[in-house]
């Protein structure tokens, strides 16, 4: 499971720890289900740059192909304006307000990526590896793919078929077109998906991708000459490249291929590209025999996260349940926003979001647990010393004992979130932290050792309190990837810049070290970290 490669900032060229999201579809505006992967590669990457790694993370948007033309011409304008309106005023925007922290975005429609798409096609038809034929099938223009018989649902009338995805009709599509010789590497795959175990996740996910390769793989049509807004084929201009074929390269255009040779030796293979279930076996299949065939290695790991739904359905724009990430984020924030669904599904698995569930969550365990702690302790820093942190001058087997919870929720949520992509189970860890701290202050009582004048019981309220204020600064740390301006916060309140520098200069490995938070370090209140929430809006 661990992925054992060196990505130290240190090494001359060390290789990167490279993530990737889907590049989405700029028919229309991003919703939860999109901005879900892309939340989830912003904590990993975060997670990961606070381990001292060099990180690189890839997001951008997939522009070509049918179903952006013709929401185009629905809309009167052409698939490049429609393009170039929807990703600045959509979708980077979105990404920007979520705090999404990507290191390049790449369209597919910009040279850096159609030239290079061109030679890698160019390529692999000079080896042969392309070929011309004729092709005949269902086609769904929302999914972009054509249809297997069992994908397909029964429609209204005898003759109608419908994607059993999107629950719209299928379009019969027969077509002269040039394929690419995926039956060829039925074998090479299943040899590879055999020595790497780890390549694709969950092992659900594993297991339906070995079920399809051992089953008859036949070759893909690639090329599609009935339009033509997509990459054209450098050998016969009548065509243009089938969108996936063109999409999937964004991994590796966007990385140098073709352009830097130096910087795609030190981001390829990424590390991890993070996908739909839905779009699992482009990346699984497609994309490695691809790869293959170019002579390139493959990436290490493909992870495949479940959907969102509602009522029982993938949410989606087509179907009208799509909801914008800032419908919920004006409620909740930004924060509880990237916090809510990570914590509240497991990776891998399909979940519904309900305002409900948000709401609790929100009330009890940011609000309740993290945020009145928070508040509390400030509060007695302030009445009881000034709010100059006092040292920790008594400590004994309760205080060993908060040290010793950081210490595991640190190597828990390290493995969780950084190395298995469990989200919910790395968050849960530190939140079990913070239950123990909560504990902790319930059981000591500062509010009553602070009645006790005495040297000593000064000292026991001095301790209790640079206790529960340590352990806020390692919470700071180990929350910044998943809620970086809550984190950024509590930092401050701490006042622990002034002792320990910037809260992004923090690392994973110095997190549990118990007792760097300065004594003499100014506490303030600062804001409340969670508010009470307003009334939901009407709907
Ligand atoms: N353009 C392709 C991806 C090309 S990658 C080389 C595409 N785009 S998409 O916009 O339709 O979907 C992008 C991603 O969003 C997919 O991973 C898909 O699974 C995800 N989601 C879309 N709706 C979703 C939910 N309701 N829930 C979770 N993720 C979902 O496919």
């Amino acid at each position: 499971m661990a992925d054992t490669t060196d990505h130290s900032t240190t090494g001359a060229n060390a290789p990167a720890y490279y993530v990737s999201t889907p590049i989405y579809y700029v028919n229309d505006r991003p919703h939860l289900g999109h901005a879900y992967t892309t939340v989830a590669g912003d904590v990993l990457t975060r997670w990961h740059r606070q381990r001292g790694e060099k990180v690189w993370y890839l997001t951008g948007t997939d522009e070509h192909g049918q179903k952006i033309m013709r929401t185009a011409d629905a809309n009167g304008v052409t698939p490049q304006e429609w393009c170039d309106k929807l990703v600045e005023e959509a979708w980077k925007p979105l990404w920007r307000h979520l705090e999404i922290a990507n290191d390049d975005f790449i369209r597919t429609t910009e040279e850096r990526h159609t030239a290079r798409v061109q030679e890698f096609v160019q390529d692999l038809y000079d080896k042969g590896e392309i070929y011309k034929g004729g092709y005949s099938g269902p086609y769904c223009v929302g999914c972009e793919e054509f249809k297997l018989p069992s994908e397909l649902l029964d429609g209204a009338t005898e003759d109608e078929k419908l994607c059993s995805v999107h629950k719209r009709p299928v379009e019969w599509l027969e077509e002269e077109n040039y394929f690419f010789r995926l039956s060829a590497y039925a074998e090479r795959l299943l040899e590879f998906y055999a020595a790497n175990p780890d390549f694709i996740q969950p092992a659900s996910a594993r297991n339906e991708v070995l079920r399809f390769v051992e089953q008859d793989l036949k070759d893909l049509s690639i090329s599609r000459s009935t339009f033509n807004w997509g990459v054209p084929l450098p050998w016969d201009e009548k065509h243009v490249l089938y969108v996936w074929v063109d999409a999937l390269q964004n991994y590796i255009t966007a990385a140098g291929y073709g352009s830097d040779p130096e910087r795609f030796a030190e981001l390829w293979p990424a590390s991890v590209h993070l996908v739909g279930k839905d779009i699992l076996r482009f990346h699984a299949v497609i994309w490695p025999a691809m790869l293959m065939a170019a002579g390139l290695p493959l990436p290490k790991r493909v992870v495949a996260n479940g959907w969102l739904m509602v009522g029982g359905e993938k949410m989606s724009k087509s179907n009208l349940t799509g909801i914008a990430p800032t419908d919920l984020t004006s409620h909740f924030g930004v924060d509880a926003y990237r916090y809510y669904f990570l914590r509240a599904i497991p990776f891998g698995t399909d979940g519904s979001f309900s305002w409900e569930d948000f709401t609790a969550r929100y009330t009890s365990e940011l609000a309740n647990d993290f945020g009145n702690l928070a508040s509390r302790v400030a509060a007695m820093v302030g009445k009881y010393f000034d709010g100059s942190l006092p040292a920790a001058v008594a400590s004994g087997d309760a205080e060993q004992a908060v040290a010793d919870g950081l210490a595991k929720a640190v190597a828990a949520a390290d493995l969780k979130i950084g190395e298995e992509l469990d989200f919910a189970g790395g968050i849960a860890a530190i939140f079990e932290f913070v239950k123990q701290v909560n504990g902790y202050l319930t059981e000591q009582e500062p509010w009553k050792v602070a009645k006790d004048d005495s040297e000593e019981g000064r000292a026991r309220l001095a301790t209790i309190l640079y206790t529960a204020a340590e352990a806020l600064r390692a919470t700071a740390v180990l929350l910044n990837p998943v809620m970086p301006s809550t984190a950024e916060k509590l930092w401050v309140s701490l006042g622990a810049e002034a002792g320990l520098g910037a809260l992004s200069a923090q690392t994973v490995a110095t997190v549990a070290d118990w007792g760097r938070l300065p004594a003499g370090s100014t506490v303030t209140k600062g804001e409340i970290l969670f508010p009470r929430l307003e009334e939901k809006p009407a709907a």
